[in-house]
């Protein structure tokens, strides 16, 4: 299957012209099976109130930025994975949606809130759901989620081929350092999605990346520029838990010997 990132620069608190932005590079990716968007795509990431985080979200079901990703993958025959400003009643979720050629598949809530997100938004209250989708099963996470070992695992556990990471990186290279690990150490893809440019002091570390099952980077994108990556993967090479003849990635783990970690 084939795998698409479009790391760019959402612009804050303008959804249409983040939706004009996305529009001609979101149809280069015409022949992936998966696309992936930054985090808080519809809305941009540096709130400076709570006011423009709100303005900036909207609710799933009425989203015009959804109805954009929906017509896009009926037309182009992808599912899409991306960041989302989710209001929901009164709390806003920074989530991540798939959405596919027949709509809106489901969607995850970040369980690791970053810095100021904490003002703004409630930590993740759906745990991790993976998604059968016939070709591939899909896990998903959102930026700062990546420094947590035990989330890549369970997804792994949970029978994930591929981690579809919208992220807003701003602490330099050190994401991009762990995710080939996680892929690694997990033996799954991982496709990180990252964005670039600048919002107030944050400045966003592009350097998107597919990093498969060995831990290798397949594809990395520029660190300042807009840039679309597409690349194939051979999702078996997931499935393949065996790490040497004698030693499985699963059935040589001691989890009574870890209960500590659920305390
Ligand atoms: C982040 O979680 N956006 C750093």
């Amino acid at each position: 299957m084939k795998v698409g990132l479009i790391q760019f620069s959402p612009a804050l608190a303008e959804r249409d012209e983040t939706i004009r932005r996305i529009d001609p590079l979101i149809d280069r990716c015409k022949g992936a099976d998966i696309v992936v968007l930054p985090e808080l795509c519809n809305s941009g990431y540096n709130f400076p109130s709570r006011e423009t985080a709100w303005n900036g979200s909207e609710v799933i079901e009425e989203s015009i930025f959804i109805r954009f990703l929906e017509d896009k993958c009926r037309h182009l025959g992808f599912h899409v994975v991306s960041g989302f400003c989710e209001r929901d009643g009164g709390l806003l979720f920074n989530s991540a949606v798939l959405i596919g050629p027949n709509g809106v598949v489901g969607k995850y809530r970040k369980l690791h809130l970053f810095m100021n997100e904490k003002d703004y938004f409630q930590p993740g209250d759906m745990g991790l759901p993976i998604f059968d989708l016939g070709f591939c099963k899909i896990g998903m996470l959102v930026c700062f989620d990546w420094f947590f070992p035990e989330v890549w695992r369970i997804l792994s556990l949970e029978g994930a081929d591929i981690i579809c990471h919208p992220s807003n990186l701003v602490l330099p290279g050190l994401a991009q350092k762990a995710i080939p690990v996680h892929a690694l150490t997990n033996r799954i893809f991982v496709a990180t999605c990252n964005r670039v440019g600048s919002e107030g002091d944050l400045h966003f570390t592009g350097l998107s990346l597919i990093a498969d099952p060995k831990g290798e980077v397949l594809a990395e994108a520029s660190r300042e520029g807009t840039d679309v990556l597409l690349r194939e993967i051979d999702v078996d090479r997931a499935r393949d838990k065996n790490i040497t003849k004698r030693n499985h990635l699963f059935h040589d783990r001691r989890p009574r010997e870890y209960i500590s970690l659920v305390r």
